[in-house]
């Protein structure tokens, strides 16, 4: 699965893009400011009605126009389709897939998946435990289409309860809600936990193909303590969290660990070896799709070059290949590229952003 055709209209400073790309590597070169990131975020948000980047949609809208629109073409062995979006400054989104109109957002998720590797996404690694369970829930969510019922409907009586908890006097007025949230919590927790062991394996190959000098490990945390019944943690926790008017123990909490020679990576690896773990980890969970549900997703690797010596950017690029994976990546100047080792008999393409506009040089 790739995508073939994109064509960009008023999306930050993209005005009029309209590009045939490549099913293997896609080079994207060009000066700060010139419009690389805004053709990922683009990329982005065809495939999750989303940015990567803004919340705002009316930020990402180019400044003199009143709304923007993408379209997609996606190339799959049998068959084509494409997706439409155009999104407007009064908060309106039109989406239409192979033509038809009135899809939801939601229609979107399991169509395009795509892993995204930028500067900032080493918060996977030194952020908050939120970046981590997002990273355990997107392979979740594209291997298993009932794990987004779970989650959706997890998260919806989590905020209920914490509502309630302002409201209630005893516990017995919770009860009932929280033997439903622990049911909940125990599935959702349970399907964590399996794909983190099942995800293993392939985590520390790939580590070891990048990082051969470290052993890494990793360890999942439910949020509770193990082996104990959520709903008992529930009711114990019932005044403190009266108290604090929130929920303090629970799925919301998961965390998905990794260490270094058994110290926590945000510690102790260097910038370099902190990012090649990350694209270690999203390559790792992108193979792990293909060989559990033969999908392929799509690498959006912005600033590739940054924190990488060119023996690790070779490297980078080996394996990329080897997933056979679709790839956009983008560096600031040609030379950067040159580890990755283009391929025109493969059907790679370079194209040059200037200014918002996008040429390819080799077709
Ligand atoms: N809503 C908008 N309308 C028009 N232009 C915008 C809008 N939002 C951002 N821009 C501009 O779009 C340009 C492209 O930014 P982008 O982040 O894509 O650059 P880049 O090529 O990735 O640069 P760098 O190498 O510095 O990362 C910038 O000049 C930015 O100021
Ligand atoms: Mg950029």
């Amino acid at each position: 699965m790739s995508l073939s055709r994109l064509i960009i209209h008023h999306f930050r400073n993209l005005h009029a893009v309209d590009l045939e790309l490549s099913s293997g590597f896609n080079f994207l070169v060009g000066e700060n400011g010139s419009g690389k990131t805004s053709l990922l975020e683009a990329i982005f948000y065809l495939g999750h009605g989303r940015s990567f980047k803004s919340h705002i949609s009316n930020r990402i809208i180019h400044y003199d126009h009143d709304q923007f629109t993408l379209f997609g073409k996606i190339s799959e062995e049998k068959h084509d389709w494409s997706v439409g979006l155009k999104k407007t400054r009064q908060g309106d989104t039109v989406l239409k897939i192979n033509g038809e109109d009135g899809k939801k957002i939601s229609d979107l998720a399991h169509l395009l998946p795509m892993q995204v590797i930028t500067p900032e996404g080493l918060t996977l690694l030194n952020g908050g435990p939120s970046y981590r369970r997002a990273f355990l829930d997107w392979g979740l969510f594209h291997q298993y289409s009932e794990f987004y019922h779970y989650w959706a409907n997890l998260k919806r009586l989590l905020k209920q309860r914490n509502a309630a908890l302002a409201q209630v006097r005893h516990y017995g007025e919770l009860k009932v809600w929280d033997m439903e949230l622990a049911k909940l919590a125990q599935v959702v927790s349970q399907m964590r936990g399996e794909y983190a062991e099942a995800l293993r394996p392939e985590i520390e190959k790939t580590c070891q193909f990048f990082l051969p000098e470290l052993e890494i490990s990793v360890s999942f945390h439910q949020g509770w303590e193990k082996g104990a019944d959520y709903s008992d943690i529930l009711a114990q926790g019932f005044e403190r969290d009266r108290g604090v008017g929130y929920t303090m123990i629970g799925p919301q909490k998961a965390d998905f660990r990794f260490k270094a020679n058994g110290l926590p990576v945000e510690d102790v690896l260097s910038r370099g070896q902190l990012k090649l773990l990350m694209c270690a980890l999203r390559l790792a969970q992108g193979e792990h799709l293909v060989a559990q549900k033969q999908r392929q997703c799509l690498f959006l690797i912005d600033d590739f070059a940054s924190e990488l010596d060119p023996t690790k950017r070779a490297l980078l690029a080996q394996r990329l290949r080897q997933s056979g994976s679709q790839v956009f990546v983008t560096a600031i100047t040609e030379d950067q590229l040159q580890q990755m080792q283009w391929q025109e008999q493969h059907g790679d393409k370079l194209f040059t952003v200037q200014q918002g506009n996008i040429s390819p040089l080799i077709k």
